[in-house]
């Protein structure tokens, strides 16, 4: 089949604005609009630019809007667009670098506020740190995230506010907070319970819809407001 693309141009060091450039591509159905990309690159304009680096939705490195809608390039098959036309664009409330690509740094500094690793300063037991099947089920989902950014980048509390700590820190929080081996549960709640932390968020549901992992966002947000609402963790 042939695919009419649009694809966001921007290079801030010699562009006053951003403009689109238009490509027609023959193109299998089950191409991935990553396989599109990558031949405009390699055959119209070598200076576009996007990140990937797995192709197979692992590293989480190519989330750009696709037709609207925050997707990973290397997952997103033609067929599935259910058109011939298709408009790529950065995705959005991060300062654009080049082209689609974006500065991930504000996302990950909200990344990193929630302290997103394990902390526990209890003498370690001879073996490990048991913990029992049903204690492991409780974090599991939030364990999935890549980090892509589809689900902050798409939601709207995100845009109005870029200091809202969006979606995927409260992810990487809960993933921890709920984990029986963690002792900074307490500490992490209370960072989330500050003016620009969980009740930013609306329950707009963006995020969920946008995950390439299929994680359950605005749940796990839920139960970490519960936990700040209650004061139990559990
Ligand atoms: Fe990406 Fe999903 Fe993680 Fe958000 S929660 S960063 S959408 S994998
Ligand atoms: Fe935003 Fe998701 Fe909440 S889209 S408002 S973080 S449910
Ligand atoms: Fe790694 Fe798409 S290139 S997730």
């Amino acid at each position: 089949m042939q695919v009419k693309l649009k694809i966001f141009r921007y290079n801030p060091e010699v562009d006053k604005k951003p403009h689109y450039d238009k490509y027609e591509v023959e193109a299998d159905p089950t191409d991935r609009v990553l396989d599109l990309l990558e031949y405009v690159k390699g055959n119209f304009d070598g200076t576009l630019s996007f990140r990937r680096s797995c192709a197979h939705g692992i590293c989480g490195s190519d989330a750009m809007r696709i037709n609207g809608r925050n997707r990973l390039a290397c997952k997103m098959l033609v067929k599935e667009l259910g058109t011939d036309k298709i408009l790529v664009e950065p995705i959005l409330g991060l300062p654009v670098i080049k082209d689609l690509i974006v500065d991930m740094e504000p996302f990950f500094a909200n990344y990193r506020s929630v302290l997103p690793y394990l902390i526990n300063d209890e003498p370690p037991p001879k073996k490990e740190r048991l913990q029992s099947i049903e204690e492991r089920e409780r974090f599991d989902d939030t364990t999935k995230c890549i980090l892509c950014a589809c689900c902050t980048t798409s939601c709207p509390s995100y845009w109005a506010n870029e200091q809202y700590v969006g979606p995927a820190a409260i992810v990487a929080a809960h993933r921890f907070i709920f984990d029986s081996r963690d002792r900074a549960g307490a500490e992490r709640l209370r960072i989330l319970n500050d003016q620009f932390g969980v009740y930013r968020c609306h329950t707009i549901f963006n995020c969920t819809e946008a995950c390439p992992r299929e994680i359950q966002v605005t749940k796990a947000i839920g139960e970490v407001k519960r936990a700040i609402a209650t004061g139990k963790i559990e």
